[in-house]
């Protein structure tokens, strides 16, 4: 464990050092005895040791301002609104106003007004329920650890794409604030599924190596991975139509697809179980994740359909009908998904509703990106979805306490 007093030591071996300060006094040295070097003194408190300070005066001294004048581009024209852009934009982006995207702003401001942490819900009930011998029945079991197994995993995943690939290609000041508001909630939410586990004494390697050894979570793991590789190169840069077309598909497969597909079996599966008033405290967690869920999903859509207005040339025919194939490719393993995680009918819903409702959404994602529907006259069985993140309600919806941490700003639900 660190105390203070060892900040005093420096890590530059002891004989590297011309001058160096004499080795902090033991803890338990009278002060007397100690000398500390001591460059300059300002009334009743010492400033710095004299060499650190004097180093640190030299380092300035030979700072190349001139160079670093030109990487802010000093005497500059100011940014005017025009020349920002979602991709590729020259403009200054350390600059967050003038705000171009007002959506991306206030986004930012919903998302920050929904704020919650994982330790605020009561999980007494779930624990009770869960270590009791009949509480729950094995197909209840297989779905809570399925959830947990997947989306213990999941939301990492998207962390990493959002900071180590999308970050540094959206090239707008207000839609990175989002990018950094949504990263740490995907903190939020990975911490959300760890108190879970840790609450319910599971097998922690077992849950969170579950997205590399049951074969319906790793596939869906795989496929997102998959759109994160190439964007996760350092060497990797847009500019030209086939990178960005590539940027096109990892937004695409993470937000339409990973977030906007893959969570949605698992989502309505804890929250069916909350509304039959069995693991509350974690279907509660799934309720909040899925609010945020919901925006950062609003936000992807956004932002595709933003670049598409700025690049029409990106969004061929061929490009359409790949992509559309992508979102079918999701739905596919979201259905197996569902046929793994539910072998028998079970809270009221089977695997084939679950279809029918993945083709609903399916359909509600491709029509979000300008894209044709592929099951058309799906319905949705499960409307209670809706009512559930529907941020008026006073009271959550299994009533165990009150969420309205909104303080502005709504959420429309898709
Ligand atoms: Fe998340
Ligand atoms: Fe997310």
């Amino acid at each position: 464990m660190l105390n203070w007093d060892e900040f005093h030591e420096d890590e530059t071996p002891v004989a590297e050092q011309p001058k160096a300060a004499p080795a902090p006094a033991p803890q338990a040295a009278p002060a007397a005895e100690v000398e500390p070097a001591v460059a300059e003194s300002r009334g009743d408190y010492q400033v710095a040791e004299g060499d650190r300070l004097a180093r640190a005066r030299q380092s300035l001294e030979n700072l190349d301002v001139a160079a670093g004048l030109e990487e802010l581009e000093m005497g500059a024209a100011r940014i005017e609104v025009d020349q920002k852009r979602m991709i590729n934009a020259r403009a200054d982006l350390n600059q967050l106003v003038p705000f171009k995207y007002e959506w991306a702003w206030q986004k930012y401001l919903d998302g920050s007004a929904n704020h919650w942490m994982p330790q605020e819900v009561n999980m007494n009930a779930d624990i009770a329920l869960w270590k009791s011998q009949d509480g729950l029945t094995e197909d209840e079991r297989l779905i809570v650890m399925r959830s947990l197994g997947y989306f213990s995993t999941a939301d990492s995943l998207v962390a990493n794409n959002l900071v180590l690939a999308v970050y540094r290609l959206i090239t707008n000041p207000e839609c990175r604030q989002y990018l950094l508001r949504q990263a740490f909630e995907e903190a939020i939410h990975t911490h959300a599924y760890q108190y879970c586990v840790e609450s319910l004494g599971m097998d922690e390697g077992e849950v969170f190596n579950m997205y590399r050894e049951v074969p319906s979570v790793a596939a869906k793991s795989a496929w997102s991975l998959k759109h994160t590789q190439s964007l996760s190169r350092p060497d990797f840069h847009t500019g030209t139509p086939e990178t960005d077309q590539e940027l096109l598909r990892n937004l695409i497969a993470f937000y339409c697809v990973t977030e906007g597909i893959f969570f949605y079996c698992g989502f309505s599966q804890i929250l069916s179980m909350g509304r039959r008033n069995k693991m509350t405290g974690v279907a509660e967690q799934f309720q909040y994740i899925l609010r945020d869920e919901s925006m950062h999903l609003n936000f992807g859509v956004d932002m595709i359909n933003q670049i598409k207005i700025e690049n029409p040339h990106l969004w061929t025919a061929e490009f359409q009908d790949e992509v559309t194939q992508m979102i079918l490719e999701g739905t596919e393993l979201e259905i197996a998904y569902a046929r793994d995680s539910m072998p028998r009918g079970v809270l009221g819903m089977n695997a084939a509703i679950m279809e029918e409702y993945l083709h609903f959404i399916c359909n509600r994602r491709l029509a979000q990106i300008g894209l044709k529907e592929q099951f058309p006259g799906a319905k949705n069985p499960f409307p209670w979805m809706s009512e559930i993140i529907d941020l008026r309600k006073e009271k959550n919806f299994f009533e165990t306490r009150v969420t309205e941490y909104q303080v502005g700003g709504a959420l429309s639900w898709d």
